[in-house]
């Protein structure tokens, strides 16, 4: 939740800020603004709205500074209007900031500065930074008359005030060589140029300039100037750290012809399960040696030691990954596992049971209430019998993220970066991630037969030439299609078993990008309840996989259509049963019920992409949202 950046070095700093916040403008979208110091002064230009209301602003005008910082606003304390917008100020406009976090004693802060003289003129909490280290510097040239390290010290002295998860960048007019950068539980990379150096919140915001980067982590803050960057901590004491290289390509942060970066994202998907596949699937497996997985993800053995429970922890898409993962985890490999909202576990954990992994899932590698949660866990469990010490795997496709940083390991589910707010290639990896774990702990645990591992690693196999079947036979279709429900007000999506999740999954996407009122339930709750919503103004998208729930979920579609609701029915090309019983298909190629959810969930996509599109909507920011949910 919103993007920061800075610049220092020797090219105009404002078309070096506008660029990188462009690339993070996923993370917030409500107001933005930019800081420089030029001539002695700091320069402020905010805007409400988009970026290119700003851009609109800074194009009026010629502006050569070559230091300055940058925000891009998801807007947690005060509304998103101009004079919320950052960066911030202090009193005499010396000192300019960008934050992103939340702090969360700024009340109590802000009334003792007022009480100091300062003037506040945003509702924000941010405020309270530039004013604090306003005061720092003020009381240091007090007692010295010739500042030294003075503006990394005002900055430290404030961040040991603060209370909260933030990551700020700080210029000063006074010290117009000299960009300041701290991180306390929110995400903040430098990257190191030729005599210039670059501050963001992520890598997409670097890697046109630089491939060697250095993420901050929590309680470190580094001064940057013109000829090179010092890393302290906020003790003060310096730190010896060095950049690493990234093998990112630019060219996955541009659209490369597609009109939203969601569509690319979904096209992507057959490519990024052959990643996948690739990396976790060991191509020399011999079923009759019993001491090689079929599975190599790379997991050292004391985290599946005596496993006898998991809970995954993950908000939104993955935590439907997680209940896919659920279902993978105790029907392959037989183990109790249980999936909780991150946000709900940090303060209602389940008693502490014994041998058991958690994992957390998250696109971003950034998500506060699933780190909070995992730092919950890991802390309750440090120190307790063996049997209760944390063991800690993290899901997901950012593994430099702060989720990184926590956990014992990572399995990389090589998605690599998702611009779209709306997660797809990346759910779909999660959930192919999950395979992987759910068969390693099957083999481990030889609860399935070398015949039917091998059955499942043929059908995974074909799932990207599956994917794309889905993507160039059905997207025209599925199009127009969706041209029929611009005007629609509420969906039902209906799946059982491992296919629930994907009901859930369905909904949630055609909600959060086409604003259309949509709800996923298991198809045999509806009669418990939801049908009486049922009439020929709500359509309902049944999941129908064969296998184990076929017939049950064909004759809960039956009970919708005799409520006149419009029947849209995810189900295998070949199917006539399923064909006579829905209104529409939107067909997937025949698969078995067990490796379904990866294909079901592609039309899923396609139909909210499309809705979204027809109602003009801006598929790839929709309102209120963010692609990192740094706050709680
Ligand atoms: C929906 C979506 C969100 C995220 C959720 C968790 O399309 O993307 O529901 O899944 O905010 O984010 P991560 O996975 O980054 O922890």
């Amino acid at each position: 939740m919103c993007g920061i950046v800075g610049y220092i070095g020797t090219q105009t700093a404002t078309d070096i800020l506008l660029a990188g916040l462009e690339k993070l403008e996923y993370r917030g979208y409500d107001s933005a603004g930019i800081a420089t110091v030029l001539e002695g002064e700091i320069h402020c230009v905010r805007a409400k709205g988009k970026l290119y209301n700003l851009r609109e602003k800074l194009e009026r005008e010629v502006n050569p500074a070559k230091l300055g910082i940058g925000h891009t606003r998801w807007a947690t304390h005060g509304k998103p209007e101009e004079y919320n917008a950052h960066p911030h100020m202090d009193s005499a406009m010396r000192v300019a900031v960008v934050q992103n976090g939340i702090i969360e004693n700024y009340r109590e802060l802000r009334e003792e500065l007022k009480e100091r003289g300062h003037e506040f003129r945003s509702d924000t909490d941010t405020e309270v930074i530039p004013h604090l280290i306003a005061e720092f510097l003020r009381q240091e040239q007090l007692a010295n008359s010739q500042p030294t390290n003075s503006l990394l010290e005002a900055v430290r002295g404030t961040v040991n005030k603060l209370k909260g998860a933030f990551a700020i960048a700080v210029i000063s007019a006074d010290y117009p060589d000299e960009l300041i950068v701290a991180r306390q539980q929110a995400p903040l990379s430098i990257g190191f140029g030729q005599g210039e150096f670059f501050c963001a919140s992520d890598t997409p915001a670097l890697v046109p300039h630089t491939n060697a980067v250095l993420t901050l982590e929590n309680g470190e803050l580094a001064r940057l100037t013109p000829l090179g960057v010092e890393v302290y901590n906020f003790a003060g004491e310096r730190l010896k750290k060095y950049p690493r290289t990234l093998n990112w390509n630019p060219v996955l942060v541009e659209k490369q012809g597609f009109r939203h970066f969601m569509l690319k994202e979904i096209y992507e998907q057959p490519g990024v399960v052959r990643n996948c596949l690739e990396a976790y699937l060991d191509d020399n497996w011999n079923p009759a040696d019993v001491t090689q997985s079929p599975i190599n993800l790379g997991i050292s053995p004391e985290l599946y030691a005596d496993l006898e429970q998991i809970q995954i922890l993950a908000c939104g898409t993955s935590w439907h990954a997680g209940l896919v993962g659920k279902y993978l985890l105790e029907q392959l490999a037989g183990i109790p596992t249980m999936v909780q909202y991150a946000s709900e576990f940090r303060y209602a954990p389940a008693p502490l049971t014994a041998n058991t992994l958690t994992i957390g899932v998250t696109q971003s590698g950034e998500t506060a209430d699933t780190l909070a949660a995992l730092e919950m866990e890991k802390r309750r469990r440090f120190g307790q019998l063996p049997k209760y010490e944390p063991r800690l795997l993290g899901i997901t496709n950012r593994p430099e993220s702060s989720l990184g940083q926590l956990v014992n390991q990572i399995i990389d589910t090589h998605a690599g970066i998702e611009i779209g707010v709306a997660a797809t290639k990346t759910f779909v990896t999660q959930l192919m991630a999950f395979y992987g774990l759910a068969l390693d702990l099957a083999w481990r645990r030889q609860t399935l037969t070398a015949t039917r591992m091998e059955e499942i690693l043929v059908g995974l196999r074909q799932l990207p030439a599956q994917i794309e079947l889905i993507l160039e036979s059905q997207e025209r279709y599925i199009e127009e299609l969706a041209h029929s429900f611009a005007e629609t007000h509420d969906f039902i999506f209906l799946g059982r078993g491992i296919n629930f999740p994907i009901a859930l999954e369905g909904a949630l996407k055609l909600k959060e990008i086409s604003y259309i009122h949509a709800e996923g339930y298991p198809a045999g709750e509806m009669k418990h309840g939801p049908i009486a919503l049922l009439d020929a103004k709500v359509p309902v998208v049944a999941i129908a996989m064969p296998g184990t729930v076929y017939e049950k979920v064909l004759s809960n579609a039956q009970e919708a259509k005799a409520r006149d609701a419009r029947l849209i029915g995810v189900t295998p090309m070949n199917e006539h049963e399923a064909a006579e019983t829905f209104d529409d298909l939107l067909p997937v190629p025949v698969v078995e019920e067990l490796l379904s959810p990866i294909l079901t969930v592609i039309p899923l996509q396609l139909l909210a992409y499309h809705i979204a599109a027809r109602r003009g909507l801006d598929v790839d920011q929709p309102r209120n949202l963010a692609k990192s949910v740094t706050v709680e």
